[in-house]
């Protein structure tokens, strides 16, 4: 019930910390079901994401003490529980799916998964999940049931590994199939997977942990069976989506803000492009710096793509960036087919978009003959005028927050939950940098009006 009264007008300068990736560490834990050793992280995320993660993890029957302050979390499993995900956990968000993964290796009992959910920015499929672990010998169907469908798994003759070719290097499948082929017999290759730097600290977790997996530049990654487990320390990487979006939300509002923990490595596609278009950063030996230090320029042409390629995670906020940006920008999702919902608001702040069906800037993409609006014309630089917004995905809403951050009035942002599940102390490191952002919990005036009524009537006295 949350909402955040955002006055914007006010540059952004100083310096915050980058969190932990919430797309590395939700995966991490469940990579730790794998084995019945203690795996120890640091730099842990405090964010809702990792909330249900760990939740889900317990309900299977893992012990995890996390302690918050030191951000760092504990985790065993010295047995599964149940093997069945509750129902509960049905559209929380895309991980219980990669509980198949983990699980098929570690039992012979039957699996089941619940339905999932995710911010809905396309039609989000499993279909190459279910393909990838049925080549590895998982039996999988799915069976509508009275309320929800579920995911009913199993491989009661084991998994053996195989040679499987994702048809999309996507995510969620890649994570899924390399989860499987660590307890499955012998050698999986997985070509045309994905390499995210979240994918590869799955990866560099998973070696400490027993197994023994190769990348190859041409996105073949290679595991073999892990025959002993061994307990592990790992240190979860920087949020890249965090450091992006502090970055631009500096540029925008034309300040300057050091991002400690930001890692240049993984953010050399985003960088290229804030270069273009005249966005000011510095490389520093613990993070990096990035400031406003001319007028934006347009004339851009944008893809959204798989790394090594700009993150469609990038996109939202990048939009709202470009409306500050004197000239006509093209922008090109090509990673999620219906991921432009929320310009239609930044249009009632004033920005000048136009979406369009067609794949616009040359690169012709997997929704090309669909009807789905995927490319974007935007025309800046155009002032934003505040507006009270409800948040459809995480991604958008940390956009609006940017949007209303440039207007000049009050701006209320209600459905911030989308936020806590992905941003870990957003007004208190706003607030930091300088913004005027408060967090109102609309029933709590409420509760507390009640309250001084009860205390102010005679007979409690
Ligand atoms: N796809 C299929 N079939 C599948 C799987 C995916 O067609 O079986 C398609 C999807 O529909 C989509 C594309 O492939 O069009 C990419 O999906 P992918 O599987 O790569 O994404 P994901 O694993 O579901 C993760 C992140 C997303 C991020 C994408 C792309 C998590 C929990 N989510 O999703 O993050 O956008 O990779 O990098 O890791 C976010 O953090 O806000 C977020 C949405």
């Amino acid at each position: 019930m949350d909402v955040l009264k955002i006055k914007g007008g006010k540059p952004l300068t100083g310096k915050v910390k980058a969190a932990g990736a919430k797309n590395a560490m939700t995966k991490l834990l469940v990579a730790s079901l794998l084995s019945d050793k203690k795996c120890t992280f640091y730099n842990v995320p405090n964010i809702g994401d990792v909330d249900i993660t760990v939740n889900l993890c317990r309900e299977i029957g893992s012990i995890v003490n996390w302690d918050k302050k030191t951000k760092t979390l504990e985790i065993t499993t010295p047995e599964l529980k149940t093997t069945y995900v509750p129902q509960k956990y049905s559209g929380s968000n895309r991980i219980p799916i990669l509980m198949i993964g983990a699980l098929l290796g570690r039992t012979d009992q039957d699996i089941i998964v619940p339905t999932i959910g995710g911010d809905l920015i396309g039609v989000r499929p499993v279909d190459l999940h279910i393909h990838a672990l049925q080549q590895l010998g998982a039996r999988i169907e799915y069976r509508e049931m009275k309320k929800e469908g579920a995911y009913f798994a199993q491989a009661h003759s084991g998994l053996k590994g195989a040679i499987i070719t994702l048809n999309y290097p996507s995510v969620g499948a890649t994570e899924n199939t390399i989860l499987a082929a660590v307890r499955a017999k012998g050698t999986t290759l997985i070509k045309n997977a994905a390499i995210e730097p979240e994918i590869i600290d799955l990866i560099l977790f998973l070696q400490k942990l027993g197994a023994n997996i190769m990348v190859d530049a041409d996105r073949t990654i290679c595991i073999q069976q892990a025959h002993q487990f061994l307990e592990v320390e790992h240190t979860v990487l920087t949020d890249r989506n965090e450091v992006a979006s502090y970055a631009m939300a500096a540029i925008s509002t034309k300040g300057r803000v050091f991002v400690e923990g930001a890692e240049h490595l993984h953010m050399i596609a985003f960088l290229n492009k804030l270069r273009e278009i005249g966005g000011g950063f510095e490389v520093k030996q613990n993070g990096i710096e990035f400031y406003y230090e001319k007028e934006l320029c347009g004339g851009l042409h944008l893809e959204t793509d798989v790394h090594p390629g700009f993150m469609t995670d990038w996109q939202q906020p990048f939009v709202v960036l470009m409306t500050q940006a004197h000239g006509t920008s093209v922008i090109h999702e090509t990673v999620y087919e219906n991921r432009f919902g929320y310009t239609q608001m930044l249009k009632e702040m004033g920005a000048d978009i136009e979406l369009f069906t067609q794949c616009l800037g040359g690169k012709q993409c997997r929704f090309a003959s669909s009807d789905h609006d995927h490319s974007l014309i935007v025309k800046g630089p155009t002032p934003l005028i505040a507006k009270d917004t409800a948040i459809p995905d995480l991604r958008a809403g940390f956009a609006y927050v940017m949007a209303a951050l440039l207007a000049d009035d009050v701006s209320t942002i209600s459905s911030v939950d989308y936020l806590d599940r992905g941003y870990e102390d957003l007004v208190e490191k706003l607030t930091s940098l300088g913004a005027d952002i408060t967090r109102v919990s609309k029933e709590s005036p409420k509760k507390k009006a009640v309250l001084n009524t009860l205390l102010s009537e005679p007979q409690l006295h």
